[in-house]
């Protein structure tokens, strides 16, 4: 089957799965924007050309989201919450950065992500169907890891303390040519807190929402880009396995948020579209997300307009 041809078979069966939400976003559907600065530490200088990772500010436009392709369930039901980066570059070009709380992904290929959406529905509580998920880790042992992630997981206690995993590995290529794997993390500045299993009972819908308004009106809310450097053997085209806890990590800037603004909902966080200096990987799940993304999108768009 070609890639978008899959692409559309994967959206259709999320839309079966969750259910069909006219002008949203086919997954991590709720969500809220704002805008930032990003300041450079001036430490990517060696690591690549990219001029927003080398020196100086640049604009942002930030999207978190909640994952689930529903926009309205409570927040507490999906632990997994998102964090979308659109670096505004000069010339137009953009580069987007998309983050989640969970540090792997549960499929290595966009075949499998699309059989295991028909089991995904046991899920949808929290509550997987015990001989769904004996069949799912016989087929695929690769999943084990990061299904026990999500099962454990505990939801951020708000978006400003989540630490935000891009899970593929990408390139930084540097001006002498030289190219080295690396995973970006978003560190929050306001460290990283769970929400307590008796906390999550009492959150309502669009409380993560609220949250972070009030903090962001304060000026309180910043991240760190941290990129982890690549060792020896570490998989890059994986995304179901981590890299070890020690390797070599570099604070390429600090991002703050500034204001709310309307900007995100209609942006397109494609994590393929990158500038000089930085490169996709061949990760199958990476390449996977272009197509996927630009269905979701042209879907909401058109339903947008036809609402209107
Ligand atoms: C088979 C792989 C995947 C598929 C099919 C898929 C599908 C989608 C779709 C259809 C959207 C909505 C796009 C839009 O309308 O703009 C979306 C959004 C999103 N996905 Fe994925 N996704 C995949 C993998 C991942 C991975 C590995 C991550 C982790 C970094 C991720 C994180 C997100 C986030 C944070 C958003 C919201 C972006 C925003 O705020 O606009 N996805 N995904």
């Amino acid at each position: 089957m070609a890639k978008e041809e899959l692409a559309a078979a994967a959206v259709n069966k999320i839309e079966k799965t969750f259910g069909e939400y006219p002008a949203y976003r086919r997954a991590h559907a709720r969500g809220a924007g704002y805008e930032a600065v990003f300041t450079a530490t001036g430490e990517g200088k060696n690591w690549t050309v990219a001029p927003h990772f080398r020196q100086g500010t640049t604009r942002a436009i930030v999207r978190f989201s909640h994952s689930s392709p529903d926009p309205f369930w409570t927040d507490n039901f999906s632990p997994v919450k998102g964090m979308a980066v659109q670096f505004k570059l000069p010339g137009q070009q953009v580069m987007n950065s998309v983050g989640v709380t969970s540090p792997i992904f549960f499929t290595r290929t966009p075949e499998v992500f699309t059989e295991m959406l028909d089991i995904a529905k046991s899920f949808k509580k929290g509550r997987p169907r015990l001989r769904a998920l004996i069949t799912l880790f016989i087929k695929y042992p690769e999943s084990r890891a990061s299904i026990r992630i999500i099962r454990k997981m505990q939801s951020p206690a708000s978006f400003a303390t989540g630490l935000y995993h891009t899970i593929h590995a990408f390139y930084l290529v540097n001006g002498t040519g030289k190219r080295v794997p690396v995973k970006f993390q978003w560190q929050p500045e306001a460290g990283v807190e769970s929400l307590s299993p008796a906390d999550a009972v009492s959150v309502k819908r669009g409380d993560f929402e609220k949250e972070l308004d009030e903090r962001v009106e304060k000026r309180e809310t910043g991240f760190r880009l941290i990129a982890i450097i690549g060792g020896a053997g570490d998989p890059v085209n994986d995304p179901t396995r981590e890299w070890p806890e020690d390797r070599e990590k570099v604070e390429l800037g600090r991002l703050q948020l500034t204001g709310k603004t309307d900007e995100a909902e209609d942006l397109l966080f494609d994590p393929t579209v990158l500038p000089e200096g930085v490169e996709c990987t061949e990760d199958p799940i990476l390449q996977f997300r272009n197509p996927a993304y630009a269905i979701s999108f042209k879907r909401r768009n058109n339903e947008k307009q036809e609402k209107r």
